[in-house]
């Protein structure tokens, strides 16, 4: 497959940057200051909890190796794919892109650290306009947790823009979590509800349900006719006595810190989110408190587009 190298555009010239760089488009992403550190810092932990918890990085896929170039779509701090560059050294390019700009400057001095800049390139772009990318690229198009950013009325041009950029016979895949973590914490359970009821008013989850996204993903997939569509279904499960425990309650205390113009904006104000929050906080210092999270990947073959 695929050699690595400029990729050609459709007209076969190279992709240079374009000498007026697009006007950025204000951010569907739930926190909108594509700067703010504390989320670069729990996107940081977030990926090391869910990457372990879901036991690798494509933990479903029977054949890997038939991978060449691969496509990570809201890639974030680059975690996701640099742990694919190790995981597989035969993957020939590993692209990642996203809106912001400070999170790849993050992922490639990542990438450079760990050694595998040679082979991912991190790109800036907006996924809701267009991919960047010649038709039929990819052996592999991925993402995950991107129903943070997308709205319902997205994902049809997102997954034909998916089809056109990967291979036919590719794979397309898709990881969601639900929205709700599940606890003996009622503060945590209150504050999760926010912020369902904020996503769901946003326009982003089909449903004003937790599963409002998760539930959604093998039917969008064969709607738009991608093929042999299957689903892993995970329950992560975190202890709080242990490290992932302590990753998962760092990941809470800042989340429903960047949420919180979100949740205003979208669900209106609550009252008591500050006296929540700190009882959350308490709750999360509590060693036997476990929590479950559900997830799910859905993944299909790709007839090309
Ligand atoms: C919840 S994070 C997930 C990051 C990564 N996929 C992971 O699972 O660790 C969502 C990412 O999507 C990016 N994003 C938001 N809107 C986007 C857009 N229109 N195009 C590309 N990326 C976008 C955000 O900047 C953020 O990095």
């Amino acid at each position: 497959m695929g050699q690595r190298g400029r990729i050609p555009e459709q007209g076969g010239a190279s992709v240079t940057s374009s000498p007026q760089q697009p006007q950025e488009q204000p951010s569907t992403y739930f926190v909108q200051d594509r700067s703010n550190e504390a989320e670069l810092t729990r996107l940081h932990i977030q990926d090391q909890m869910l990457t372990k918890a879901m036991g690798g990085v494509l933990p479903e896929q029977p054949d890997p190796s038939r991978f060449s170039r691969i496509l990570d779509v809201g890639c974030g701090t680059g975690d996701w794919l640099i742990e694919a560059a190790q995981t597989y050294p035969h993957l020939s390019l590993l692209i990642g892109v996203d809106a912001s700009r400070n999170l790849l400057a993050y992922a490639r001095d990542q990438a450079e650290a760990q050694g595998v800049s040679e082979r991912v390139e991190f790109q800036v772009m907006d996924a809701l306009r267009r991919l960047d990318f010649p038709r039929h690229y990819f052996d592999l198009v991925n993402h995950r947790a991107a129903g943070s950013w997308l709205r319902t009325w997205d994902w049809p041009k997102l997954l034909s823009e998916y089809q056109r950029v990967c291979k036919p016979g590719g794979v397309i895949r898709l990881t969601e979590s639900d929205l709700m973590a599940y606890s003996s914490s009622e503060a945590l359970t209150r504050l999760f509800e926010l912020l369902v009821e904020a996503f769901h008013q946003a326009g982003h989850f089909f449903t004003a349900k937790s599963d409002g996204v998760v539930s959604e993903l093998a039917r969008l997939l064969q709607q738009h006719g991608v093929q042999q569509v299957q689903t892993r279904a995970y329950k992560m499960e975190f202890r709080m006595a242990t490290e992932s425990g302590q990753h998962f309650a760092e990941d809470m205390r800042l989340a429903f810190r960047t949420s919180l113009p979100f949740i205003r904006k979208w669900r209106g104000p609550s009252e008591d989110y500050e006296e929540l929050y700190q009882r959350m906080l308490n709750d999360l210092r509590q060693p036997n408190l476990v929590i479950t999270w559900p997830m799910l990947t859905a993944w299909g073959t790709n007839v090309g587009a």
